[in-house]
């Protein structure tokens, strides 16, 4: 039996194919969810599509730059993220396939810049 049955940490689905619907995994443990992360997991769960799935995990190991999220099989973070972001993120990235870049988790991810070596 678990130590926390009201609690299940999810580590990381097994998801292997490119044709898979997207996973969105939002952190819920306890300093993303005193970011607001329960939030951001409800803006998620108020948008069901057939195109992705969202559920809530235990740590992600980024704490302190939550909430985070986590999109897979493709593995892209976003990091301290709004409900009101929420539906850039869904119709961006979910439906639309293009990564919202000015929320992307530089720590894993680099950026665009647009600086001239003029
Ligand atoms: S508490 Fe969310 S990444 Fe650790």
């Amino acid at each position: 039996m678990s130590k926390n049955p009201s609690f299940t940490a999810v580590e990381e689905p097994k998801i292997d194919s490119s044709d898979s619907p997207k996973c969105v995994v939002v952190c819920q443990h306890r300093r993303c969810a005193n970011l607001g992360s329960r939030d951001v997991l409800t803006a998620f769960l108020a948008n069901p599509s057939t195109k992705f799935s969202v559920i809530g995990s235990g740590c992600l190991k980024q704490c302190g730059n939550g909430p985070m999220v986590r999109i897979l099989p493709e593995k892209t973070w976003y990091h301290n993220i709004k409900p009101e972001q929420v539906t850039t993120l869904i119709k961006q990235h979910l439906l639309g396939g293009k990564p919202v870049t000015q929320l992307l988790y530089p720590r894993f991810h680099t950026q665009p810049t647009n600086h001239s070596t003029d």
